[in-house]
């Protein structure tokens, strides 16, 4: 028998390379250089709300009566016909390549054997094919609402062919007011900056994202008309108040997608884990709601979801875990965020996700 104090000791012990979600934090900050990191961190503006994206979940306070809590919490859950190993989604983001060469398909790796999900954007440094080969995981395939509609509805067909199962369409019709990377001259084509931004950016369907402005302008009746037409389902990502989830279940999404792009769209938004419990109230129980922005810790997906999400996005804290390691720093990632989840439910007395409710804070937004 080993003495008390060793077993304590043993708790933490581990033969893997990173026991922290900051461990892999100060990994990738020391990978990347000044730019590279720019570019993964930047808001907009003054970057208020991407700052406060994190800080108001610093501001919730959990109760945790005396012997509420429990041992054996189930993390499973399900969303939209698929299971998940816990509440979590790969959040699609861009120019990936330039935090480790792999992106997206190492990413996917990650999150099969995670057993999550993945959404993968049009301006990934792969084609969507190559991604969608990478390995088995579901996946969605995120694009902006912009331009030719028939072009539009000619990439959904490409993600449906290549096995994708939903479409996420988010608007964004401008270049953003990124001070950092207007600093750093940051160029996705490497003239300046980095030079890797990879294969992808050759397919001018990937480069959609980065035009100024693309005619004809969009609405609601141009996106319903898209998405009734859609060969893979909606979702519609950027909602950011009650009128919008009411416009975009009206206009046929099959899921709402709570985000304010992590603070890189426009400065002074309020942070979506307000506005979601809104959101949830206006729309019902059966909607399946996606939220993202500012998660960075088990605790706080288990907040969102107390707050009305059946799943939360991981953004930064993805790339992060990709620049620090590739596929297995995404993969230590999710082990960590996953286990400090169920380390919070069972603190909190949840058995299960279903049991997350606002009766879990002592104090909220
Ligand atoms: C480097 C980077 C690139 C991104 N590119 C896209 C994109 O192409 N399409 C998109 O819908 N969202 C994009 N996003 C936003 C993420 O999908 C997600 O909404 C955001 O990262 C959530 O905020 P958080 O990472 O602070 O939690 C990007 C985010 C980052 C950090």
């Amino acid at each position: 028998m080993s003495k008390p104090e060793q077993r304590l000791d043993d708790r933490y012990r581990t033969d893997e390379k990173y026991t922290t979600l900051r461990g892999i934090h100060a990994q990738a900050r020391r990978q990347l250089s000044e730019i590279d990191w720019n570019y993964l961190n930047c808001g907009t503006g003054d970057e208020v709300t991407r700052e406060e994206n994190t800080s108001v979940f610093d501001r919730i306070r959990f109760d945790t009566p005396l012997f509420a809590g429990i041992s054996n919490p189930d993390t499973r859950t399900n969303l939209l016909g698929h299971d998940l190993s816990f509440p979590a989604l790969i959040a699609p983001f861009g120019g990936e390549a330039v935090f480790h060469p792999d992106g997206h398909c190492a990413i996917g790796r990650a999150a099969e054997a995670a057993g999550i999900k993945q959404m993968v954007p049009a301006a990934s440094s792969f084609h969507l094919e190559e991604v969608a080969q990478a390995s088995g995981v579901a996946k969605i395939f995120q694009m902006t609402f912009v331009g030719d509609p028939e072009g539009v509805l000619q990439m959904i067909g490409r993600a449906r062919a290549a096995g994708y199962t939903h479409v996420c369409a988010t608007y964004s019709p401008i270049r953003q007011w990124r001070e950092r990377m207007m600093e750093d001259r940051f160029s996705p084509r490497g003239e300046k900056g980095p030079s890797n931004f990879g294969p992808g950016l050759s397919d001018p369907a990937n480069l959609v994202e980065l035009l100024d402005f693309a005619e004809p302008r969009w609405g609601w009746k141009q996106a319903a008309d898209v998405i009734a037409r859609s060969p893979l389902p909606c979702i519609v990502k950027g909602v950011q108040s009650v009128a919008d989830a009411q416009a975009a279940l009206d206009a046929g999404a099959v899921a709402l997608y709570v985000s304010n792009y992590g603070g890189r769209s426009i400065d002074r938004t309020l942070t979506t884990l307000e506005i979601l419990p809104h959101i949830r109230a206006a729309v019902g129980a059966e909607v399946p709601i996606i939220f993202d922005s500012g998660v960075r810790r088990g605790s706080d997906i288990a907040t969102a979801i107390a707050l009305g999400a059946n799943a939360v996005a991981l953004g930064r804290l993805v790339a992060f875990g990709l620049a620090a390691d590739g596929e297995y720093g995404v993969r230590r990632t999710l082990e960590l965020v996953k286990r400090e989840f169920w380390t919070t439910l069972g603190h909190l007395g949840c058995s299960s996700v279903a049991d997350l409710s606002p009766r879990i804070f002592s104090r909220s937004p």
